[in-house]
């Protein structure tokens, strides 16, 4: 390696969204290389509201590959971390920094080590899905560092092989995971169906919804639907790729009734294949159940969809609205639904972007006891409320792909020693 002396420290930080399916991935055909059984599309999330941050960086003073997730020490000997590591590793070419005096070979990246700390601006124990921005951020930020030249697409394969889902955090917008043919997996890519400008009227609000429940992990669930569900057979080769055919059209001409109705039906029958499944799965909750319901009857009341849901292995609902009024209108009806317990305040209770507040006319936690009912309950049975059952609300929207961030004090490891800050 020539470089003047063995001190250096090279690093780079990058952000990554989070993305949400409306067409789900549920199941593999390699449980290695993680190949699904059908093609799934998802709306990539506001980074500022829910993402992840990753600093990489190499030096020759390394002794081994470290991680840190939140500020904790975490191990990287399991397989998806090891895959990842080696996929980028063995893409990696030269790297010159003239000013440093830092000179990589393509060939000294075998025995450099690196340091890696993440960070999810969203607390991970929301059961948020977090492992595919970080998977999709660790990947972005090593191929940056290591000056992969391979396009979005041959990176999203490697993202795919730390966690499916985080191979459409590689993109803005609306991204469609083609499940590809091949047994080696170098077909399941991602690729960008409409970049976030597209359809910037929708609005989306996320309820975290209260759950003492140990959830079944995506992947052991996923993986006893394949073994045990005779519906999961029918879904993948019967339902998803007309849904995919259809859904890409809706997104392409902004039609909102046909996407609210197809995100809809898509997470109801992934639910319907959890049941299906021995032992079935319960993700969603009570909770999860009355969301749907609140949003079903208002849709109904109305003369097309104005709200489409969509769950994934928990029982936070994800809400997405045609635009802004509609938001207002969901947001103050949840608010009714579901009021805060009253240890909380109105800024703990909502948050993300809380200006759409304003348009529901709350500025005070009070204000949400003096909501009026939303008109479609009125009628026979007295609407309940459920004080506590959702712990926080975010509002947020679609969003934008993954960027480097260049400023040094944004940096999540320090520049002299490599080390968390
Ligand atoms: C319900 O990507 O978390 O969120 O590939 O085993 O890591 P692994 O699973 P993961 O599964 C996500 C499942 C889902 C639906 C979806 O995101 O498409």
């Amino acid at each position: 390696m020539a470089c003047e002396s063995e001190k250096w420290v090279l690093m780079v930080t990058a952000q990554t969204p989070t993305n949400i399916a409306v067409i789900k991935y549920w199941g593999k055909r390699d449980e290695s290389l993680i190949l699904p059984i059908n093609d799934s599309i998802s709306v990539t999330l506001d980074p500022e509201h829910l993402c992840t941050t990753t600093t990489v960086a190499v030096s020759p003073r390394f002794d081994q590959d470290r991680m840190w997730l939140n500020g904790r020490e975490i191990s990287l000997s399991g397989g998806r971390y090891q895959r990842c590591l080696r996929e980028i590793r063995s893409r990696a070419s030269d790297v010159e920094d003239e000013k440093k005096g830092i000179k990589i070979a393509k060939k000294d990246w075998e025995n450099l080590h690196v340091h890696i700390a993440s960070y999810n601006n969203f607390p991970t124990a929301a059961g948020l899905a977090s492992s595919a921005a970080g998977f999709a951020c660790l990947v972005f930020s090593l191929a940056k560092l290591m000056n992969v030249k391979e396009d979005q697409g041959k990176l999203s394969a490697v993202a795919r092989q730390g966690s499916g889902s985080a191979c459409r955090s590689l993109y803005g917008g609306f991204v469609k995971w083609i499940m590809g043919k091949h047994d080696d997996g170098s077909d399941s890519i991602a690729v960008q169906l409409a970049d976030e400008k597209h359809w910037d009227d929708l609005v989306i609000v996320i309820a975290v919804v209260s759950s003492r429940q140990k959830e079944t992990s995506s992947t052991s669930g996923m993986r006893e639907s394949v073994e045990t569900s005779m519906l999961i057979k029918h879904r993948a080769k019967e339902v998803v790729p007309k849904r995919i055919v259809d859904m890409e059209e809706a997104i392409k001409n902004r039609d909102f009734p046909s996407f609210a109705h197809l995100a809809c039906a898509d997470s109801n029958q992934f639910h319907a294949v959890c049941l299906d499944t021995c032992p079935p799965i319960f993700y969603m909750n009570d909770t999860s159940h009355r969301i749907i319901g609140c949003v079903e009857k208002w849709n109904r009341s109305e003369e097309s969809p104005q709200v489409a849901y969509t769950f994934d292995a928990g029982p936070n609902a994800v809400l997405i609205a045609r635009n802004r009024k509609v938001a207002a209108s969901l947001l103050q009806r949840l608010l009714f639904h579901f009021p805060p317990s009253s240890d909380t305040d109105l800024s703990s209770y909502v948050i993300g972007d809380k200006s759409i507040l304003q348009d529901v006319g709350v500025a005070d936690v009070k204000d949400i006891d003096a909501l009026p009912a939303p008109p479609e309950v009125k009628d026979n049975i007295p609407s309940q409320k459920y004080k506590g059952d959702v712990s926080y609300f975010i509002c947020t929207k679609p969003g934008k792909g993954p960027v480097l961030l260049p400023d040094k004090n944004q940096a999540l490891l320090s520049p002299e020693t490599g080390l968390p800050k």
